[in-house]
């Protein structure tokens, strides 16, 4: 952890960006899954698919520069290595399907397993006092739960 000016206490900063860097790696892996879907998915709705899975992975690399700038701004080291990704929590997408249904269902839940996370770190950044995180994660939660909203409706009626 770098010396800063930055009011947090190093304490509290050590733990936020080891927060900060579990879900760096988790966003990261959400944004490979969604290009995997955009580049592989076909079959009905072929076209809105393809568009919208694309459109999710531009979202997600906004956490992915958001969280790892917040990690910087607190004196922290960005870790978007190999190695990390690997210990992502999030689901692996299938890859060797096509079928649209399959990418729909699959990026359901890896959307529905990130936005979990995401959301208990609101409240787990809240209480080490840095407002500033559990704000940057209660956008991304309202981020991904419309995006969520989004892709399973493909599954609903
Ligand atoms: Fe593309």
């Amino acid at each position: 952890m770098a010396d800063t000016r930055n009011d947090l206490a190093k304490a509290k900063r050590t733990k936020l960006c080891t927060l900060l860097n579990e879900r760096l790696r988790d966003s990261i892996k959400l944004g490979l899954c969604a290009k995997q879907a955009h580049w592989n998915v076909k079959g009905e709705n072929f076209i809105a698919l393809h568009k919208l899975f694309d459109e999710v992975y531009g979202e997600v690399e906004d956490y992915v520069d958001n969280i790892a700038e917040r990690i910087t701004a607190l004196g922290g080291i960005a870790d978007g290595s190999v190695g990390a990704l690997a210990k992502s929590e999030i689901p692996d997408h299938p890859v060797n399907k096509s079928n649209w249904k399959a990418h729909v269902t699959a990026l359901s839940d890896e959307l529905a397993a990130y936005g979990k996370l995401v959301r208990k770190d609101i409240d787990t950044t809240d209480e080490l006092g840095d407002k500033g995180t559990a704000d940057l994660f209660t956008g991304i939660s309202r981020g991904v739960d419309k995006y969520l909203w989004f892709v399973e409706s493909h599954l609903q009626d």
